[in-house]
């Protein structure tokens, strides 16, 4: 009898081990544990023993029904059945709900769309171009000859391919926008076109390689800086939520004339001075200027009764501005610690 209990319980428990469905281990059960399984008639039979024997066997014969219960027991919650008291316990209904891990819009993502959406309801369009461009509209036609040392304002990186003989660079700037637009459309025209930029040049907190910058143009037969500065101010006075007060200051870039750089009373310390800006209330935000003659000519206009202006602005500058970000290359570390704050 002891044999046959060893044998029965190994036997059960292999196959509640190896049973993979609710249905076979309700068979299982019903076979040694039912009403006429093979253990509960062993635990039946044993009443008719003599009571020593009946003490001993009895006492193994309710081990091995406890074991294999416990064994059947945690097989069916593997299974996924669970008796109901159980199954109040893992409903809590009060519990917090698992959070979805859902991304979201990166924040150079988010200040591009928050300036077309602002100079969109300004009646600019949004144009694009090309990152990889050639030397004439990244260059020439912006009024900055082969040799003239306004080149070295930026670093290019060269490729070595070329098209149609002729060399082709990652754009320093978004400015060949303006050329690829105005060839292809005639005034009124405005336009921004925010995109990537490239430059070689050493990275710093303040400088990547690889940056974003939004070019505006804006040309028709009486645009003066006047207008810009009132596009401008309402740019920025939306984009901080704030009244900003802007500066110009004058500058030089080969493709406009005059030039100037625009800066912006600081949005943290409001003007008053802070470390952030150097304790001079301004922060440099972008350059800017009235369209040079010669880029009209260049795409074919006449000068003489078309003007404009133009303006190139760092949205990553702009994006550290308004979320307070101390340095540039956060942005494009892909820590997620960083960008699940935005
Ligand atoms: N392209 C210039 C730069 O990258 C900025 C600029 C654009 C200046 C348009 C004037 C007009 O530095």
């Amino acid at each position: 009898m002891e044999n046959k209990l060893k044998t029965l319980k190994n036997k059960a428990e292999k196959e509640i081990k190896e049973t993979d469905n609710l249905k076979d281990l309700d068979g299982i059960f019903r076979m040694y544990l039912g009403r006429k399984g093979e253990l509960t008639t062993i635990l039946r039979s044993i009443g008719k023993l003599p009571s020593q024997k009946r003490a001993l066997l009895g006492k193994e014969a309710n081990e091995v029904r406890h074991v294999l219960q416990e064994a059947f027991d945690i097989k069916q919650k593997e299974l996924g059945w669970y008796k109901e008291d159980q199954l109040a316990e893992v409903l809590d209904v009060t519990a917090p709900g698992k959070k979805l891990q859902i991304g979201h819009l990166h924040p150079i993502t988010q200040t591009r769309r928050k300036i077309e959406e602002i100079f969109g309801s300004m009646g600019f369009v949004v144009a694009d171009g090309p990152e990889v461009e050639d030397e004439w509209h990244n260059f020439d036609a912006l009024n900055i000859p082969a040799g003239h040392p306004a080149r070295d304002l930026w670093d290019t990186f060269w490729l070595k391919a070329k098209r149609d003989k002729k060399p082709l660079l990652l754009r320093t700037h978004t400015s060949p926008v303006q050329i690829r637009y105005m060839q292809e459309n005639e005034p009124p025209i405005r336009i921004i076109a925010p995109g990537r930029t490239f430059r070689y040049e050493a990275t710093d907190a303040g400088h990547e390689i690889n940056f974003y910058q939004v070019e505006g143009l804006m040309v028709d037969g009486k645009i003066s800086v006047a207008n810009f500065k009132a596009v401008i101010q309402e740019f920025f006075t939306r984009f901080f939520d704030k009244d900003v007060t802007i500066r110009l200051r004058p500058s030089y870039f080969p493709f406009t004339e005059p030039s100037f750089e625009v800066d912006i009373s600081c949005v943290l310390c409001e003007g008053k001075g802070c470390s952030s800006c150097e304790h001079t209330g301004w922060f440099e935000m972008l350059g800017a200027g009235m369209v040079h003659p010669d880029v009209l000519r260049a795409v074919g206009y006449n000068p003489k009764n078309l003007q404009g202006f133009a303006f190139g602005m760092g949205m990553d500058r702009l994006a550290m501005m308004k979320y307070k970000i101390p340095d540039v290359r956060m942005f494009f570390a892909s820590d997620l610690r960083f960008l699940q704050q935005f």
